[in-house]
């Protein structure tokens, strides 16, 4: 928890700047192109998702608790929203583990969530690329006493809006209500 702290302060120490600058500028700081094959085995851009907002969230599927709580937290924003708010917003998950997180294992994985969530996985450069352009952190951790290596990232949710242009994001574990109030802002 110590590191997400601490991934916390690094990234985003002070957000008003942040958005400040995104607002003063007309750029987004974070945010970009991807291509990369949803859990069914179908290649996606984030151009397929203009005209909605994006909640993008980078993670893997064998983390023992970060993401598998953010999940469940997307999942809640999703179950508040009504079928026609829904249809204006895309949940994305992308693996920072596309060593183990084939298609198989992610569609597999996200059984266990929303439906409505997408996914995505790729080559080690394509999720790099992607990682890089939303300002992701992820590193592979190995340790002697881990039977399975684990993945050191940052955990943030990302609102994104209607062009893929970047709206506000969401920490680790932040309160479902706060995430539905903030993205019925922007719909
Ligand atoms: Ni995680």
């Amino acid at each position: 928890m110590q590191l997400y702290t601490w991934l916390d302060r690094t990234f985003f120490a002070d957000d008003s700047a942040k958005t400040e600058s995104v607002k003063s500028s007309g750029k987004a700081l974070i945010g970009g192109a991807f291509t990369l094959t949803n859990q069914n085995g179908e290649k996606v851009s984030d151009t397929d998702f203009k005209g909605k907002l994006m909640l993008v969230y980078f993670g893997f599927t064998n983390c023992p608790m970060i993401c598998p709580t953010d999940l469940a937290v997307i999942t809640g924003v999703l179950d508040e929203l009504s079928e026609g708010e829904l249809e204006k917003i895309q949940p994305i998950f992308i693996t920072i583990d596309p060593e183990r997180d084939t298609v198989a294992q992610i569609k597999t994985h996200l059984e266990n969530f929303h439906p409505k969530i997408q996914g995505l996985t790729g080559s080690a450069e394509e999720i790099a690329a992607a990682a890089n352009a939303y300002r992701v952190f992820y590193q592979k951790v190995e340790a002697e006493d881990l039977a399975q290596y684990q993945m050191n990232h940052s955990a943030f949710m990302y609102l994104m809006d209607k062009n893929g242009e970047y709206i506000t994001h969401f920490r680790h574990k932040q309160p479902v209500e706060e995430i539905v109030a903030s993205v019925r802002k922007h719909f």
